[in-house]
């Protein structure tokens, strides 16, 4: 082998996701594309809104085409900060300038950047499962150990409970991803700041700061009216990675922003050290011409209707056929609980039925798969029958409906459907979930 250990392990991982997407590729060329059911991708399916296109044409125009084009300070036009910390300040009332906003490329550059920052060989950072798996390449990248705080099954809230445990004097940061992917979860402002206590706490006991990552790609992708709190006002030590991938529909531009209050703790070196990362990782700056964009549409809003209506069709169609999902307040994923323990294996059977699943093992959360329901209201319509087919696998007699309590008037308070006749052997599977401690 000529590649280094650690992208030996990282093609090893990622080459999970590409034989599943493979297998759809080589399904449909059997089957025929329309009765393939692909809910692998977190890919957005609703187009991107009007102002985009509109804003390319006019920044285009109107503007000088070296300074559309060209280099400038690393962390971004000055006059996309300024609109971008002024969008904050308006919209949570706080108090961002120019130089605590930094134009990345997209969520992924400025997670990066944020642990290229802080991480010595051998640091340690917080996720708390279920939560995206590229986290744990991200902090491998830089020498860092992923330890993962077990999911609360329940609730599939922040596992608060169990976190002190997990902090050592390694412990360099936590990140929150809210709106959640993959379980579709919202933190609230209480838990949030019950956060910062426990955090607060454990920073005194190990003499330095322990720092929030706030990863926000689903900020504005909420149902029920559903609220996400702005993170950095109930957890002191806090910065916030956002991205217009998810909101505007752009994930190939590679278009977010990093915001840096100033109470975090060595608010300065911690600004000078980011933006130097930003260029040092050979992001440079964020694409120029997005970042003027962006700018444009700062106060577009999200067309979550769509995916709205997605979500309750594949929510309410699972749940009466017997499948145990979370109700998803965020984000456009469906979590659902495999009916046996090892969920790979229903991942397997699922295939055998045109459904493509994600095992969710990938998120430290054994025991579930994840369903990416951004994907057209017809194509989950077609795939019903093919899930109901997939539950008489399981529950022969009833097809899941009857016995599995259905989806009418069983959810708790987190949303968590909890179906009667529960498979003690996938109850098994998710206590599991979570409960590892691993190398990055
Ligand atoms: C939770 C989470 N964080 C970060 C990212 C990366 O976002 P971006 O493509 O905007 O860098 C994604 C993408 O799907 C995500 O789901």
């Amino acid at each position: 082998m000529v590649i280094s250990k650690n992208m030996e392990n990282l093609v090893a991982n990622s080459s999970v996701i590409r034989r599943l997407f493979e297998e759809g590729v080589e399904l449909a060329a059997v089957v025929g594309r329309e009765n393939v059911y692909d809910y692998s991708l977190g890919n957005p399916s609703v187009a991107p809104p009007k102002i985009v296109k509109e804003s390319i044409l006019q920044i285009l125009e109107t503007k000088d085409a070296n300074y559309i084009h060209g280099y400038m300070n690393n962390s971004g036009y000055e006059e996309v900060r300024d609109a971008v910390a002024e969008s904050l300040n308006k919209r949570f009332g706080t108090d961002f300038v120019r130089e605590s906003i930094i134009m990345t490329a997209g969520a992924a550059g400025a997670l990066n950047c944020i642990l290229r920052t802080l991480l010595n060989y051998k640091d340690e950072v917080i996720c708390f499962a279920p939560f995206f798996g590229e986290y744990r390449s991200y902090i491998s990248n830089f020498g860092g150990e992923t330890v993962v705080v077990p999911a609360n099954t329940e609730t599939f809230q922040l596992n608060l409970d169990v976190l002190d445990s997990y902090i050592t004097e390694k412990t360099k940061a936590v990140i929150v991803n809210n709106p959640n992917n993959p379980s579709g979860a919202v933190y609230s402002a209480q838990t949030l700041s019950r956060l910062n206590d426990i955090l607060t706490k454990a920073q005194e006991r190990i003499g330095h700061p322990i720092y929030v990552i706030s990863d926000e790609p689903y900020r504005e992708l909420v149902y029920d009216g559903a609220h996400v709190p702005f993170m950095t006002k109930y957890v002191k030590n806090c910065l916030v990675c956002y991205s217009f991938s998810k909101s505007l529909s752009l994930p190939g531009e590679r278009i977010g922003y990093l915001a840096i209050p100033k109470q975090i703790d060595a608010y300065e070196e911690m600004q000078s050290a980011l933006v130097v990362a930003n260029r040092c990782l050979g992001f440079i700056n964020a694409p120029s011409l997005f970042q003027l964009v962006a700018k444009e549409c700062l106060y577009e809003e999200t067309d979550i209707e769509t995916y709205d209506k997605n979500r309750m069709l594949l929510y309410n169609g699972l749940t009466e056929m017997g499948f145990e999902c979370v109700k998803p307040q965020g984000a456009f994923y469906l979590f659902v609980k495999s009916p046996v323990p090892d969920e790979k294996a229903f991942v397997q059977e699922a295939k055998k039925h045109n459904l493509i699943l994600v095992s969710a093992s990938s998120f430290g959360c054994p025991g579930y798969v994840r369903l990416a329901y951004c994907v057209s209201y017809d194509m989950i319509k077609r795939s019903l029958p093919a899930f109901k087919k997939l539950a008489q696998t399981y529950w022969p007699q009833d097809a899941g409906a009857a016995a599995h309590g259905g989806a009418q008037g069983q959810e708790n308070t987190a949303g968590q459907n909890h179906a009667e006749g529960q498979n003690d052997a996938a109850a098994h599977g998710a206590a599991e979930c979570g409960k590892e401690r691993e190398n990055g």
